[in-house]
């Protein structure tokens, strides 16, 4: 009949359980956790303990939606970093102990790998790439171009040097005074404003490498400044603000993207991560199609966030190669290619 995997993510502070037939999702829950809204930001321990709540309830919805029993899962699939230790406990536990119980392999994956992988999930109409491809991701807190050469071997040929594409969007946002996460809020009102009306430096960064940082802080002396003499300016210029900086940290993004095609000859470009759900950055990357003949990936909306359809991929490929991992696994915050 075929493999069937059960995917965790509780990487952050979206729980998440989906069922993988081979590379056809038959389930894929998410509980968001909007407690986090009140604080602007991820509260670790508030995130820990939302997951523990929501991980039985969202692998028994999973089960239910695939009409599964437990006995029906070949393999259970978990996030084992990089993420907030509290959060990726969570899952790494609840997998062990299920791993245990029902005596099938337990499978750990990269969360970076895994939203790259998340482009050979199988649906109607969607085409994966072929190999090698450039990746760009983009989330909350990673910002990395990829070469992709297999199912298994991922070289980083450019990174943030500071904060993340994701994080350069909520903390502008958080400056205007809206609510976290602030990326969708930005590419929202962006859509009724002047992307030319305002216009914010780019860094000059060697390589294919980005930085964010100091666009966070030119926003913040332009605001500074503007208030000043206009104490409503931040409401007044919502949505020009929102589309102008939107702009900025997608033409920043494109650019180097634009320069590693150019320097590998990979006309294959994909995007994954919560930020690929940007329009603007969607559209930029279709203009590409048009005007580069690039052939480009975007992943389906639900699999662009964090999401367990993109563990339990990611776990099918490593199940096929029988890369197990033992109980003694630990879960790890920080990326590094060499722990898969
Ligand atoms: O991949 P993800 O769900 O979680 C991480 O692994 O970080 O990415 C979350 C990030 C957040 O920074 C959020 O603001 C951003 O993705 N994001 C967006 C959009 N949707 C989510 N940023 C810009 N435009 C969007 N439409
Ligand atoms: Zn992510």
């Amino acid at each position: 009949m075929g493999t069937i995997i059960l995917g965790i993510e509780t990487s952050c502070d979206d729980t998440s359980a989906a069922i993988i037939l081979n590379c056809k999702i038959l389930a894929n829950f998410i509980s968001n956790q909007t407690i986090h809204k009140e604080y602007g930001g991820v509260v670790p321990e508030l995130a820990s303990r939302a997951h523990q709540q929501n991980i039985i309830p969202v692998v028994k919805h999973a089960l239910d939606h695939a009409k599964l029993r437990k006995k029906d899962i070949d393999a259970i699939a978990f996030t084992a970093g990089p993420g907030l230790l509290g959060s990726l406990l969570v899952g790494t536990s609840f997998s062990k102990a299920f791993g245990m119980a029902m005596d099938i392999p337990i499978i750990t994956v990269n969360h970076i790998d895994a939203h790259i992988l998340a482009h050979f999930i199988e649906k109607d109409g969607c085409k994966s790439p072929n190999f090698p491809f450039l990746c760009l991701i983009v989330s909350g807190g990673h910002t990395q171009i990829f070469k992709v050469k297999s199912h298994y071997s991922f070289e980083i040929i450019g990174k943030t040097i500071d904060d993340a594409a994701g994080e350069a969007f909520d903390k502008a946002a958080k400056i205007m005074g809206l609510p976290y996460p602030g990326g969708p809020l930005i590419d929202k009102y962006s859509k009724e404003g002047d992307s030319k009306k305002f216009s914010f430096p780019h860094p000059k960064v060697p390589g294919l490498d980005y930085s964010f940082s100091g666009l966070k802080t030119s926003i913040l002396y332009f605001l500074r400044d503007n208030i000043k003499s206009d104490p409503d300016f931040i409401e007044k210029h919502k949505y020009d603000l929102c589309a102008s900086i939107q702009k900025t940290i997608v033409d920043i993004l494109m650019n180097k993207l634009h320069q590693a095609s150019e320097q590998t000859g990979i006309k294959q470009v994909a995007i994954a991560g919560g930020v690929s759900a940007n329009s603007a950055l969607r559209k930029a990357l279709l203009k590409k199609k048009e005007e580069n003949n690039w052939e480009v990936f975007i992943p389906p909306f639900e699999y662009c966030t964090d999401n367990a359809a993109m563990i339990a991929i990611a776990g099918y490929f490593k199940y096929l190669k029988k890369d197990f991992a033992n109980q003694d696994i630990s879960p790890y915050t920080r990326y590094s290619d060499k722990i898969r």
